[in-house]
């Protein structure tokens, strides 16, 4: 096991030598340190980008006081419902300031689950799970499309791509919005693809604007399900289709149950969530604001390998090793010693023990199958209010 001191000698030599490194391919860069933190990572970001990304758009000096603030709206730390609610743009954004860079040096550009087949990697499930999207919404090349809750727009490059369309992602987070354009720069896709900074419960997009709209793994942190799926209903052109990968707590949940409430409110601090809702809620949600349920389902239920693997503590892979027990210590340590050493801003370990907690949280959820980040539904808006 490498020791600490080890890694704070390499940090050290990351920091002094982070210029040259930036233009040395990753391989070289694994020959050099010989460090499992650098082995076949799922993303390209390092251990520097992590440091200096935490916090995101926060003076680095409010870290430590975002934290605070944004455990307090928890159940765990005596926060309400109503209160997340009420400030939900606040405490989105602190989370996503807090988390993205923990997120991208984990998960890569896609900050979403997939379910995965065996011999899949949780790369290519992660990719099939948007191509299966695309396929849903039979989108053609020229559409014109929206993302809603965009994350650093990994999964609307792949999309993009996949379907020739150009796709606008949607975000009220500023930092993620400068990330997720840097790298559709990188992707070349940034003349047929956007950003736009809004909230999605109140769209700056005319009536029927797209040809389809989908959201993944993002709508969950809306206040009011009907609110959101009302405003994606406006935006969307009439015929056009709705799908998306809801979050939610599935019928196997006791909200008497004491343990299933303590996965449920681990979840939310972990995720930043207002209210997990169930699959029923969501559903009687879209059918109240109009749409008409093609079809649904928790894709969750027949995965060959479960979706919630690569945070399950006994399993170990080399391809999502960041996730694993191993390489989640690691890092653990890594920010222990980058906070120390001041090159991560205090309250990064903070910041570490959510994520650790809602890691927790979604595998027992997902082991008793009380949760699932996979409620699949594709929706279409009728031609006009006589063909509901
Ligand atoms: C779990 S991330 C998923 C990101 C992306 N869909 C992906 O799969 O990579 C949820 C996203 O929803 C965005 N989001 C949350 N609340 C929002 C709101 N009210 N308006 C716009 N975006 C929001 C967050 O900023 C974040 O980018």
């Amino acid at each position: 096991m490498i020791s600490i001191y080890s890694h704070t000698f390499l940090l050290f030599r990351c920091h002094k030598m982070s210029t040259s490194l930036k233009h040395m391919p990753s391989t070289k860069r694994i020959e050099i340190f010989h460090t499992p933190l650098l082995i076949i990572p799922m993303s390209k970001a390092g251990t520097l980008d992590l440091a200096s990304g935490l916090g995101g758009k926060l003076d680095k000096n409010e870290v430590l006081s975002a934290v605070e603030k944004y455990e307090k709206y928890h159940v765990c730390y005596g926060g309400e419902e109503e209160e997340r609610k009420a400030n939900y743009t606040d405490m989105v954004n602190k989370y996503y300031d807090l988390v993205t860079s923990f997120y991208e040096f984990g998960w890569g550009e896609s900050f979403h689950f997939a379910p995965r087949w065996k011999g899949e990697s949780l790369r290519e499930s992660i990719k099939r799970h948007e191509h299966f999207l695309a396929l849903q919404l039979d989108l053609k090349p020229g559409h014109k499309v929206l993302d809603v809750g965009c994350g650093i727009g990994g999964p609307l490059r792949e999309i993009a791509r996949f379907s020739y369309t150009s796709v606008t992602g949607l975000n009220n987070n500023e930092y993620q919005i400068s990330r997720g354009k840097e790298l559709n720069r990188v992707a070349k896709v940034d003349k047929t693809c956007d950003f736009v900074k809004a909230d999605f419960m109140k769209m700056p997009f005319p009536d029927n604007s797209f040809d389809a709209v989908y959201a993944i793994e993002a709508t969950c942190h809306a206040p009011d399900a009907y609110g959101c799926y009302k405003e994606i209903y406006r935006v969307l052109k009439p015929g056009q289709h709705f799908a998306a990968y809801e979050w939610c707590m599935t019928d196997a949940f006791d909200s008497n149950n004491q343990e299933h409430q303590k996965i449920k409110a681990e979840i939310e601090i972990g995720d930043g969530l207002p209210d997990i809702r169930l699959t029923g809620q969501c559903l009687g949600a879209l059918k109240q604001a109009g749409f008409e349920v093609v079809w649904e389902r928790d894709l969750a239920v027949n995965s060959p390998l479960p979706w919630y693997l690569p945070l399950d503590k006994s399993h170990f892979s080399l391809s999502s090793f960041r996730l694993t027990a191993i390489g989640r210590f690691i890092t653990k340590n890594m920010v222990k010693v980058l906070e120390f050493v001041r090159l991560a801003p205090k309250g990064s370990q903070r910041v570490q023990d959510f994520l650790e907690k809602a890691a927790e949280g979604l595998v027992e959820g997902g082991k008793k199958e009380i949760f699932t980040p996979m409620y699949f539904f594709l929706a279409r808006k009728p031609l006009s209010a006589s063909e509901k």
